[in-house]
C-alpha cells in the first residue's frame, strides 16, 4: 500500500511542530527538506521521529563516496527512514551511501536518487554536457545507472512511474512529487496528478505539501489524500 509523506516546508521547527501534531494520526510520514534542516538542523529531525513519525529526509547528497557515506550513516543514526542522493554522483558514490545504509539493517533508511531536477529542460542539459539527451532519456538512464549500483528507489513524477517500473527491479520505491488532489490549486507544479493516478502508476510513496498544509482542514485533507490512495 502507497504510502503518503507530507512534506513539511516550514521554516522553523515550532511550525513543524505545530503542524506534526495538528494532523496527529491522519499523517506517519514527513520529508524534511533543506530549508527546515539548514534552520534547525538534526533537531528537527529528533523531533519528528519523537511523535513517532517516519521521516524522509530530503537533502540530496552530492560529494565524494566517503562524504555521501558519513552523511547516511549521521541520517541512520537518527533514525531516518528515506534519504536522497543524486544519481551523478556517480557509481562509487551510490554504492557507498547504499552500504552505509545497509549497517543500519531492515530499519535502516532508504536511500532514493534524484536523477533529474525537475526545474531542468533541454537547455539546462546541454549546459551541464548533456547535450545529446532528452530530459526523459536522461531520467531513464541515471533511474536504471542508480538502481542498479545499490539506490532502494527513486524520486521521480507520477508521469515517469509507469515508464521506469516495468524496467526496475520489483520493489524499487517510487516517491513522487507533483500531486494534488482534483480540484486543489496547482500553484507553481507543472505536471500534476491526482494521487489515484500516482499510485495506479506505480507510485510507492506521494509527496504533496500545500494541499495537505494550506488546506482549511488539514486533516480532512490528508484523510481524503489518503481514502483516495486506497481506492487505487
Ligand atoms: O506543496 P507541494 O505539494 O507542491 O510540495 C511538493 C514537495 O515536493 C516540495 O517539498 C517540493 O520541494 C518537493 N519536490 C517537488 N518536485 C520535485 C522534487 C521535489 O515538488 N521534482
Amino acid at each position: 500500500m502507497a504510502e503518503l509523506i507530507v512534506a513539511l516546508d516550514v521554516p522553523s521547527r515550532a511550525e513543524a511542530e505545530a503542524r506534526v501534531k495538528l494532523l496527529g494520526d491522519a499523517v506517519d510520514f514527513y520529508k524534511i527538506g533543506l530549508e527546515l534542516f539548514t534552520a534547525e538542523g538534526p533537531d528537527v529531525v529528533k523531533a519528528v521521529k519523537g511523535f513517532g513519525k517516519k521521516v524522509f529526509l530530503d537533502l540530496k547528497f552530492h560529494d565524494i563516496p566517503n562524504t555521501a557515506a558519513q552523511a547516511v550513516r549521521s541520517g541512520g543514526r537518527l533514525g531516518v527512514d528515506l534519504m536522497t542522493i543524486h544519481s551523478v554522483g556517480g557509481r562509487r558514490m551510490i554504492a557507498a551511501a547504499a552500504e552505509a545504509a545497509a549497517e543500519f539493517g531492515e530499519s535502516g533508511p532508504r536511500i532514493l536518487a534524484v536523477t533529474v531536477l525537475t526545474s531542468l529542460d533541454q537547455t539546462d542539459l546541454a549546459d551541464i554536457g548533456v547535450p545529446d539527451r532528452s530530459p526523459a532519456e536522461q531520467v531513464a538512464a541515471l533511474a536504471r545507472f542508480a538502481v542498479d549500483n545499490g539506490a532502494h528507489g527513486l524520486v521521480c513524477s507520477a508521469f515517469d512511474v509507469g515508464g521506469l517500473s516495468p524496467t526496475l527491479p520489483a520493489g524499487t520505491l517510487f516517491v513522487t512529487p507533483g500531486v494534488r488532489p482534483a480540484g486543489s490549486a496547482v500553484g507553481d507544479q507543472k505536471r500534476i496528478a491526482t494521487p489515484a493516478v500516482a499510485v495506479a502508476g506505480g507510485a510507492t510513496h506521494l509527496v504533496v505539501g500545500r494541499p495537505i498544509l494550506a488546506a482549511q482542514d488539514p486533516v480532512a485533507a490528508a484523510r481524503a489524500i489518503r481514502a483516495e490512495m486506497a481506492t487505487a
